[in-house]
C-alpha cells in the first residue's frame, strides 16, 4: 500500500534541498561549472555526513545564478512535491543564494520565484507559500541581512522568517535582533533546533527567538518536561523522521521519537527536509510512518490538519486547502 495520492501538507521543505541532482548536473553543464564531485556514480548527491551534506548543498547552490534559475528550480521541486500528493508546501529561501542578501537583488529574484509558484498554483493545483531562512553558520551579521531581505518584501508569499544551518555554532539569542525585527515587520517565526542540540538548545530558543513552530525538535524528547512545556505552549514541531535517520540525527525509524511526542501531546507535523539529497519523498515519509508505526488514514488527516492550522497563511488559503482534503 503506498500514500501517494494521499492529500499531504509540507511545511519545512528547503528549496534548494528539493533540487533533483538531475537539475542541479544540468545548469552545471549549462554553465560550465565543474561540480561533479558532489555526485555519485548513479547520479546521485553524494552523502558523508551533515558537514559534508552542508558543502554539497552549498556546491550545488553555486549553479543557481540568477531569477531564471529560480524560476525553474520552483517549477522542478514542485513538481516532484505535486507528484507526491503535497497540496500546500511551504520552503524555505536564503537571500544569501539569491542576490547575496542585497534587498533589490533579492526582490528581482522573490519576483521569478512568485511567478513559478504563480503558474505551480495553475498548472498542478499546488500552493506555496515562501519562509526566509536565515544560515547560522554564516553569522548573526549576515543573518540581520536576511531579516532586512524578509522585512522588506513580507507580503501575501513570504510569510515567515526562520533559520537553519550548522545548529551548533553560536546561541540562539545571538540571533535574537534579527528575529525580532522579522516579528515587528509581521512576519511569522520558526527555527531548527533540536536536530543536533540537546534539549537545552530547544529551551533556549524558546526563550530566546519565541518561535511558534521549531524545525526538527526532536531531541526535546530527551528532557519529558520540556516536552510537556512543548505541549502546553502548543509549539508546533516540523518533523522530517527521514532526514532525520539518513543524517544519523536518529538511529532508525523504530527509534524515531516522532510516535512518542505526539502521543504526550505535542503537535508535530512531517516533512521532507531535502527530499533528493536524503532520498526521501512525502509518499515515502507516509509510507514508512505506516509501516513503523502502524499510523492509518486517521493519523495523517491529524497530522494534515495540524499543519494546516499551523501554516503560515492567510485564512482563505487554509479554508481552499482545508476544502481539497476534505474532498479527498
Ligand atoms: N539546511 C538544509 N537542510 C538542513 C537541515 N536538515 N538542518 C539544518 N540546515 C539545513
Ligand atoms: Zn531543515
Amino acid at each position: 500500500m503506498s500514500y501517494k495520492s494521499f492529500p499531504k501538507v509540507e511545511l519545512h521543505l528547503h528549496l534548494e534541498g528539493g533540487a533533483p541532482p538531475a537539475f542541479i548536473a544540468g545548469l552545471a553543464r549549462e554553465k560550465h561549472i565543474d561540480i561533479a564531485k558532489i555526485f555519485d556514480e548513479r547520479g546521485n548527491y553524494i552523502y558523508r555526513d551533515f558537514d559534508h551534506f552542508l558543502k554539497v548543498y552549498e556546491a550545488a547552490c553555486t549553479t543557481l545564478q540568477g531569477p531564471e534559475d529560480f524560476r525553474r528550480l520552483v517549477l522542478a521541486v514542485l513538481e516532484e512535491s505535486a507528484e507526491n500528493g503535497v497540496v500546500y508546501s511551504e520552503t524555505f529561501l536564503s537571500p544569501e543564494f539569491c542576490g547575496g542578501g542585497d534587498v533589490a537583488a533579492w526582490s528581482d529574484y522573490l519576483a521569478a520565484i512568485t511567478d513559478a509558484a504563480d503558474e505551480a498554483q495553475r498548472k498542478m493545483d499546488i500552493t506555496l507559500k515562501g519562509i526566509i531562512t536565515c544560515i547560522r553558520h554564516f553569522g548573526p551579521e549576515q543573518a540581520k541581512t536576511a531579516a532586512r531581505c524578509a522585512a522588506e518584501t513580507k507580503g501575501d508569499f513570504i510569510t515567515g522568517f526562520g533559520m537553519a544551518g550548522a545548529e551548533l555554532v553560536g546561541r540562539p539569542g545571538d540571533y535574537a535582533y534579527s528575529f525580532d525585527m522579522a516579528r515587528e515587520a509581521g512576519l511569522r517565526i520558526t527555527c531548527h533546533a533540536g536536530e543536533w542540540g540537546g534539549p537545552e538548545m530547544v529551551a533556549d530558543t524558546i526563550r530566546d527567538i519565541r518561535p511558534e513552530r521549531i524545525g526538527h525538535g526532536i531531541n526535546a524528547y530527551k528532557d519529558l518536561a520540556l516536552v510537556d512545556r512543548i505541549a502546553e505552549q502548543g509549539i508546533v514541531l516540523e518533523v522530517c523522521p527521514g532526514s532525520n535517520v539518513f543524517l544519523n540525527a536518529v538511529k532508525s525509524w523504530k527509534d524515531h521519537p516522532i510516535s512518542p511526542l505526539m502521543e504526550r501531546g505535542v503537535k508535530v507535523t512531517v516533512s521532507t527536509d531535502d527530499p533528493p539529497f536524503f532520498r526521501t519523498t512525502m509518499t515515502k515519509e507516509f509510507d514508512m510512518l505506516h509501516r513503523t508505526f502502524d499510523w492509518d488514514d486517521g493519523v495523517f488527516r491529524t497530522l494534515n490538519k495540524t499543519a494546516l492550522d499551523a501554516a503560515f497563511c492567510d485564512a482563505a488559503t487554509k479554508k481552499r486547502i482545508a476544502e481539497l482534503l476534505e474532498a479527498a
